[in-house]
């Protein structure tokens, strides 16, 4: 679809001048906002909750906006300091110390914000798990970073295989339990009884605040890792892009599990000291822009895979909502339709801004700003300190209007610093230099950058990234299942669903009542995101002789397209 520009309204916005700022920005300018700038003792929990909480203006201020079916709850600055000083006091008691892995596996709830938080004052590195992860996705996660401590419900512990991960030594349980012992510890009684006074570990910039798990098309989710360095990304782009004034009402609808939740859901609005609504309990139309009206909130970043749901919701239900109070909007994880950014003219009297980063960049890189024209379609403009190109796959840069690799020149604060003992794949992210994210894109002549696909074989369904080896692998386990191929196919409203191909052992018929079973095989053992929605079984799956499975092959089989280069092919 060919759009003309949708010009920004003029207004008093945070960065209105743009062109300006990226000619002349230094990173170190953005440093000076932060108190550390003189002390150089750090901690972004400080940042974020503390100083507000010690600011007379502030401290009464609600910080968290809770709000599920059945519970509502406001915080302040000051209760969630409080709040977070308690759990790092059980934390340290029960010997946590700098360094330490310590994972969250639970839903959205002040008890959530409260340990994570608690976590980062005693300099413990935060893990955060979508609540939705069955127990292979908890094990591959919890093994693969030594985490020593777990905060769950006791609703979620029956997937977590503790006798199958010797370094896990404790866990909390919020909620009430029958487990008690050494090694269960109550997150209420603990609490309650700790201090709220607390020393907070002071850090170095460059020590670690948080491991993501995201997926690749090959092995098993890798931990990102994060330090508290990201947070002058967070602060600059919540600053410039989610245009963040003292008395917005902010809601970001991303999980913590995923780096939206964390990067935008926790730290750009904290650290600005904004009201943060936290929204828990299942996606519905009314209960969505019923957030909006009943919480009057002012900025909302939210994802293509909510708005394309909410566009086929229809006009009737956003008429019953008064969503005036909307000043910004912003989007993440997927291409933006157009149609969408059409709906959202027309529904919302609003322009959607569209965001592109990833979750081992850890804060935005290329995105639409408040003052800028938008191109609808394009994911807009590298933020000024970021060098953004398309190049090839020496790392060369290509000209305008060429197709390649979308790649960022090293140097950006919120740049992962590892993926979790594994230094050859970190390496290999890296050209020339540069910093390949493994989608293609161009620039056009005036600088804006368009998607246009992921290189390799990473699913990204309603927004979340599914490694296909991983639901391969879960596949085979099933009894029936002898050979699987996992690719991503186009769906108008999940962006991309997951289909299997399978080849089924002996003694095994095809038919509706199997392929359900596998489907909820996956669906228990690994999450609900990465069961496939299709299923189709086959009499061999191709591959390469090296044994690899042609997974391009197979998606231009589904989509009818030529098959390109087959020589590689097995006989
Ligand atoms: C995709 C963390 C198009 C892209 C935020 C990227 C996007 C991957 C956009 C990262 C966008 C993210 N337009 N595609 N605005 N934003 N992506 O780490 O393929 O879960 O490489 O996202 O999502 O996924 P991740």
């Amino acid at each position: 679809m060919d759009m003309q520009p949708i010009a920004a309204r003029p207004g008093n916005h945070n960065l209105a001048n743009y062109e300006e700022k990226r000619a002349s920005f230094d990173w170190e300018e953005v440093k000076k906002n932060f108190s550390w700038y003189e002390t150089g003792k750090v901690n972004v929990a400080y940042e974020t909750i503390d100083r507000h909480a010690e600011n007379p203006d502030k401290k009464n201020q609600p910080a968290l906006i809770y709000s599920a079916p059945d519970r509502e709850e406001v915080l302040t600055f000051d209760q969630l300091k409080k709040a977070s000083n308690q759990f790092a006091n059980v934390l340290k008691d029960h010997g946590i110390e700098k360094g330490d892995r310590v994972f969250l596996f639970m839903p959205r709830s002040p008890e959530f914000y409260a340990s994570f938080f608690g976590i980062l004052k005693v300099g413990a590195i935060a893990g955060p798990l979508f609540e939705a992860f069955m127990e292979q996705a908890v094990r591959d996660r919890l093994e693969d970073s030594e985490a020593t401590m777990l905060i769950t419900t006791p609703d979620l512990l029956y997937r977590v295989p503790e006798n199958e991960l010797p370094n896990l030594k404790k866990i909390v349980l919020v909620g009430d339990s029958e487990k008690i012992s050494e090694r269960y510890i109550n997150y209420y009684k603990e609490t309650e009884q700790a201090s709220e006074e607390f020393d907070i570990e002071w850090v170095d910039l460059e020590d670690g605040m948080l491991l993501h798990y995201t997926s690749g098309s090959t092995g098993k989710p890798k931990g990102v890792y994060h330090v508290h360095n990201a947070m002058i990304q967070h602060y600059a782009t919540g600053d410039w892009v989610i245009d963040l004034k003292e008395d917005d009402i902010y809601w970001c609808t991303a999980d913590p599990g995923w780096v939206t939740g964390t990067s935008y859901g926790i730290f750009a609005p904290w650290l600005h000291g904004v009201t943060n609504v936290i929204r828990g309990g299942r996606f519905t139309p009314e209960s969505w822009y019923g957030t909006i009206d009943k919480h009057n909130v002012t900025v909302w970043y939210s994802a293509p895979t909510a708005f394309r749901k909410l566009v086929s919701s229809g006009v009737d239900v956003i008429k019953q909502f008064d969503l005036s109070s909307l000043r910004h909007v912003m989007s993440v994880g997927e291409p933006l339709n157009p149609e969408v950014i059409t709906w959202g003219m027309k529904a919302l009297n609003l322009r959607i801004h569209d965001t592109w980063w990833m979750t081992e960049t850890g804060g935005m890189l290329i995105v639409n700003y408040p003052s800028m024209d938008i191109r609808p379609g394009s994911m807009g403009k590298p933020i000024p300190g970021v060098e953004a190109a398309i190049v090839d796959d020496q790392g060369n840069e290509l000209p305008p209007n060429q197709m390649g690799n979308l790649a960022i020149k090293q140097g950006w604060p919120s740049m992962m610093r590892a993926i979790w003992k594994n230094p050859g794949k970190y390496e290999s992210y890296f050209i020339n230099g540069w910093y390949v994210s493994g989608d293609s894109a161009y620039m056009d002549e005036d600088g804006y950058f368009w998607f246009q696909g992921r290189l390799d074989d990473v699913i990204n369904t309603s927004g979340e990234r599914v490694g296909p080896f991983e639901v391969e692998s879960k596949l085979i386990e099933h009894p029936a299942v002898a050979e699987a191929g996992v690719i991503g196919k186009p769906d108008p409203e999940r962006g991309e669903i997951i289909k299997a191909f399978i080849t089924l052992n002996d003694g095994y018929e095809a038919n509706d009542e199997l392929l359900e079973d596998i489907r909820v095989f996956v669906k228990t053992g690994l999450s609900a995101h990465a069961a496939p929605r299709e299923i189709e079984v086959k009499d061999t799956i191709p591959k390469t002789r090296s044994g690899k499975i042609m997974r391009r092959l197979l998606k231009s089989w589904e989509l009818g397209l030529p098959t390109g280069d087959t020589s590689t092919l097995e006989e």
